[in-house]
């Protein structure tokens, strides 16, 4: 799909490996809108809280590539699945103009849809800490709801703020008696950052206290411990992050290594569901599919890239004035 240079204005300028992030949240949104929502099965409601929502839409200059962005997969799952209720972004951005754009986008994107009158819309710009509140306010936990959590930075998603959701617990009864529910979550941690700053004194390491929420001690000596288990420092990571998230739900996250287009790892996605099916259908169907996807298409293409960045770089060396804007205009 090719899009005007103006409607690229109002997109996000990503990375090529974060297309990943987005097929894994479509591979689980397709479970919504294609398995759940199947015709003719009672089907409970479903929110999505979408509270990084950006711009709706990404642009990859490096690949010459568009694609949705989390707020409009999840408009999209929204209309598909037919009890698709409310969609409620949070699009916050320090620079206000940056922010005015961010929501231009969302407007604008969301306008190329036909979204049942059945789909409520809010669109928020707060702070995450402040927006949260804001969307809690509307969650009814006893029915599904989808919070997808995608900073930038590890320390913009506080412990707290995941802890707050996850403990957002509903109650019904059924004819087999008690059930409780909680949020499903999708966040992106991002390990690569916590990794490098894991081993500072200069106050950058504070990062993981925010993001595990817990003090410096607390996190060193569970990292050190599990090193000398055979761990590596992402790994103690996830680790400790997974096993936060898993004394919650008493189930263990899905969690997505994604790596760069060079092969560094760049974040981890962990996946909560308390809902079996889903579980099962994710971890048994669309994550195969997902790696297909990810075999046959996104790792030929960052091979590519690489391979051209490589050459551009041997370019540049050779005194050649070359960049990648210039190469790829
Ligand atoms: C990685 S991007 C989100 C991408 C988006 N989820 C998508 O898939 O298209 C992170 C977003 O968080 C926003 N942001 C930065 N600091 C924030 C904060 N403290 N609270 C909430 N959002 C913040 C940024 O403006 C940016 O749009």
């Amino acid at each position: 799909m090719r899009d005007s240079l103006d409607s690229k204005e109002f997109m996000d300028e990503v990375k090529y490996h974060s297309r990943q992030k987005h097929a894994f949240l479509k591979a689980y949104l397709d479970i919504w809108s294609e398995q759940v929502g199947k015709k003719g099965k009672t089907i409970p409601t479903l929110d999505i809280y979408d509270m990084f929502a950006s711009y709706g839409r990404c642009k990859c200059s490096e690949a010459d590539e568009v694609w949705d962005g989390s707020a409009l997969l999840a408009a999209r799952c929204l209309c598909e699945y037919s009890k698709g209720i409310r969609l409620w972004l949070n699009s916050f951005n320090e620079n206000p103009d940056d922010m005015a754009k961010q929501h231009a986008g969302l407007n604008r994107w969301l306008g190329t849809l036909e979204i049942p009158s059945r789909v409520k819309i809010n669109l928020d710009g707060k702070p995450i800490e402040d927006a949260i509140n804001d969307a809690l306010k509307k969650v009814n936990p006893r029915y599904p709801s989808l919070w997808i959590l995608d900073p930038w930075s590890p320390s913009q998603l506080p412990w707290e703020v995941v802890e707050k959701v996850a403990r957002t617990e509903g109650v019904f009864y059924t004819k087999k008696g008690k059930v409780t529910r909680r949020p499903e979550l999708f966040i992106n941690l991002m390990t690569s950052v916590l990794q490098r700053v894991s081993g500072m004194t200069d106050g950058q390491e504070k990062a993981l206290d925010i993001a595990l929420g817990m003090p410096t001690e607390e996190w060193r000596s569970r990292l050190d411990e599990m090193r000398e288990d055979g761990l590596d420092t992402r790994e103690a990571i996830v680790e400790i992050y997974g096993s936060k998230l898993a004394d919650i739900y008493g189930k263990r996250p899905i969690a997505l290594t994604v790596p760069g287009t060079e092969g560094n790892l760049v974040y981890t996605i962990f996946l909560v569901t308390e809902h079996e099916a889903g579980y099962y259908v994710m971890l048994k169907h669309r994550l195969q599919k997902y790696f297909e996807w990810h075999q046959h298409e996104w790792a030929k293409k960052a091979k590519h890239l690489k391979h051209t960045r490589k050459g551009i770089r041997r370019a540049e060396k050779a005194g050649l004035k070359t960049s990648l804007d210039e190469y790829f205009r």
